[in-house]
């Protein structure tokens, strides 16, 4: 599939602004290689996109909350890739404005919908997994064709848990020895650049996994060789770590969904690998080892200015 990209027809992707949004942006433009004038980019603040205005990139202003800026945000566009919204601290609001999106897909012609979900996203005990879910299944009912890009968690979430291993030398975790097979946020983006961007139409749901899936204890004991920090790891049910992680500061849907991660790991439901991203890409995916060695510096620095 690497080698097969459409050579018609605009390319949109939403979010734009964001990591994962700008990273696929980057790789159309510069992995895949598609001419700047077949790309759409939308987002809330088409202001912090002047870079890919000056590309030549069309950037639009569009958003979910606002279903009638949807209709000439998505206009002309063959293929759109609908990344999930970070809105995770209203129930259901992530789930509406995935629909809106979806019919303001359908209102405009667009032909296939690109998404970005999450593995298992319907048996999974993640609390925001059924906006995943509901979303799939708005895709499936829509008419519209479709492209599932089930997303494990990233590598980069270590981001947000490292100031606080690093300052106090414990890894809190409720996983046990269940398995985790992460990813780089770079490699879904590769992917969803090259899924965007494919010339098949037909319905298709990949697993977007690294490599390998690893326990709790190996993630630790690699995260402490690649950064070179002693780090210790504390097993904990899962009440004691959301009390902790509360305690600490972290806001309770938060510390819920960070607990559901471990609590899914721990029942063996993030385990599974797949070769998907080689598949899309052409290009197998990182290791853990080769994402510290490429994001040592920024991990450190993140961890400092956390610890602070
Ligand atoms: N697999 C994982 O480990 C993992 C980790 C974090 C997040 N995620 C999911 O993957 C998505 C992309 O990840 P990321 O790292 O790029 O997160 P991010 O940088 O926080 O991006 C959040 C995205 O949500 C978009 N957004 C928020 N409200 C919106 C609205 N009302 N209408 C349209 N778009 C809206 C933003 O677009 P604009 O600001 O450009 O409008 C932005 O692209 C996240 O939003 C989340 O659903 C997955």
């Amino acid at each position: 599939m690497s080698n097969e990209t459409q050579d018609a027809g605009l390319l949109l992707v939403t979010g734009a602004s964001g990591q994962l949004g700008r990273r696929v942006l980057a790789h159309l433009l510069d992995t895949v290689r598609v001419a700047p004038s077949r790309i759409v980019a939308v987002t809330r603040t088409p202001a912090k996109l002047a870079d890919l205005t000056a590309r030549g990139v069309d950037v639009r202003q569009g958003d979910f909350d606002d279903p009638a800026s949807l209709g000439a945000a998505f206009k002309g566009v063959q293929r759109l890739l609908l990344i999930s919204t970070d809105t995770l601290d209203r129930p259901g609001a992530r789930l509406a404005q995935h629909r809106a999106a979806i019919a303001a897909a359908k209102s405009a012609g667009v032909r296939h919908v690109v998404y970005t979900s999450i593995p298992k996203a319907d048996e999974i005990p993640v609390p925001f997994a059924p906006d995943h879910a509901g979303t799939e299944e708005a895709l499936a009912a829509s008419g519209l064709g479709w492209t599932i890009l089930r997303n494990a968690l990233y590598f980069d979430n270590l981001a947000f848990s490292l100031p606080s291993v690093l300052a106090t030398g414990k890894w809190f975790t409720s996983a046990g020895d269940g398995r985790i097979a992460n990813v780089s946020r770079e490699d879904c983006a590769r992917a969803a650049a090259y899924a965007l961007a494919a010339a098949s139409n037909a319905n298709a749901t990949y697993d977007i996994t690294g490599p390998a899936a690893l326990t709790t204890a190996e993630i630790a004991a690699t995260v402490s060789e690649g950064l070179g920090k002693p780090i210790e790891l504390v097993q904990l049910s899962d009440a004691d770590l959301t009390k902790g992680l509360v305690a600490a500061g972290l806001p309770e849907f938060l510390a819920l969904a960070f607990v559901s991660f471990d609590t899914t790991t721990r029942l063996g439901l993030f385990a599974g690998v797949s070769d998907a991203v080689e598949k899309l890409t052409g290009q197998k995916p990182e290791t853990l080892q080769q994402f510290l060695v490429a994001n040592k510096d920024s991990l450190l620095s993140a961890a400092l200015a956390g610890a602070h």
